[in-house]
């Protein structure tokens, strides 16, 4: 990870822990359950987006933050979502048993939506504190809204289980597959460049590198997790793998095969790389697109 990532990333981990309201009083178990999965560590890749898009459009890093942990959560609150027994009924998360495995299934929905409706109290409230930039606040939100909800993550979510539970046409499956990645994971990897990249107020062109960027480099990073969960290990992965196939899940390997995946993830990101040149004086993005393609885990 480069020197930036990693300062990135340490921003991150210092303020979690105080976006989250302290686990007191009647409903402390919700709290602990929603500080359970967002403190348990993860790659942090959203929020890193977040913090390094708003820098490199010249936004103030403290205005960012708040935005940064708001992915973060809503990222989290995806994945105990996803991991319920409805849903991909998976019981490893983050080197820890999943959150429904530890506080029962009704707690890890409620976590989810705690995580989910904190994540905009928590950026409200810094847009509140910033009047003078307001318009780039609300920008910067909708960019957060727009990833994460019906047009974006959630919806994508729905294909990807609507076509596990009902199956889908031969001929549908490749467009299917396309709206899935692009929704249940790029979206939200191109709203966190975005919700950074907005704090800047930036030209449509640097907006439009961003998006794009975001988007196939979010595609990658699902074409290598789908590649990864029929290649690597649970002990690598800190996650449940090899679900997918057993599931007869519609992914990139189930389509097109461990080869072919590997091919159209090296073009994706070619293809990021080209996306963010105009905008990338010091190669920091193209870089990070670089190690996203050889990631582990
Ligand atoms: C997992 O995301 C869900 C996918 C979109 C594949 P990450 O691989 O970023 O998970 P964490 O945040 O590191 O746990
Ligand atoms: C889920 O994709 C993406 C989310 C929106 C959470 P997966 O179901 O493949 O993610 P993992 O492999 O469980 O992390
Ligand atoms: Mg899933
Ligand atoms: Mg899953
Ligand atoms: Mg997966």
């Amino acid at each position: 990870m480069s020197e930036r990532m990693e300062r990135y990333r340490e921003m991150v981990e210092n303020a979690l822990p105080y976006a989250l309201p302290q686990p007191e009083g009647c409903a402390k178990v919700l709290c602990e359950a929603m500080r359970y999965s967002l403190l348990a560590g993860g790659k942090r890749l959203r929020p890193c987006l977040t913090l390094a898009a708003a820098e490199s459009v010249g936004a103030d890093l403290t205005e960012a933050l708040p935005y940064a942990c708001a992915m973060e959560m809503v990222h989290t609150y995806s994945l105990i979502h996803d991991d319920l027994p409805a849903m991909d009924n998976d019981t490893l998360r983050r080197w820890r048993p999943t959150n429904h495995v530890v506080y029962g299934e009704a707690m890890a929905i409620l976590a989810g939506d705690g995580l989910l409706s904190h994540a905009f109290a928590h950026i409200n409230r810094c847009a509140l504190e910033h009047p003078e930039h307001a318009r780039a606040h609300l920008r910067a939100m909708k960019a957060v809204t727009d990833a994460a909800g019906a047009e974006g993550m959630v919806a994508g979510q729905s294909v990807d289980v609507y076509c596990e539970k009902h199956g889908c046409a031969e001929e549908d499956k490749k467009k299917l597959l396309d709206y899935i990645h692009r929704n249940k994971t790029a979206a939200m990897i191109r709203g966190a460049l975005l919700a950074g990249a907005e704090l800047g107020n930036p030209s449509d062109a640097v907006r439009a590198a961003f998006s794009e960027y975001g988007e196939k480099l979010g595609i990658a990073f699902q074409v290598a997790d789908d590649i990864l969960d029929a290649c690597s290990t649970s002990e690598s992965m800190g996650k449940t793998v090899g679900k997918d196939a057993q599931e007869g899940k519609l992914t990139y390997v189930s389509l097109y095969g461990v080869e072919e995946s590997k091919k159209r993830l090296a073009e994706l990101t070619e293809a990021a790389k080209h996306a963010i040149e105009p905008v990338d004086a010091d190669g920091f993005f193209r870089d990070l697109a670089q190690q996203m393609l050889i990631r582990t885990h």
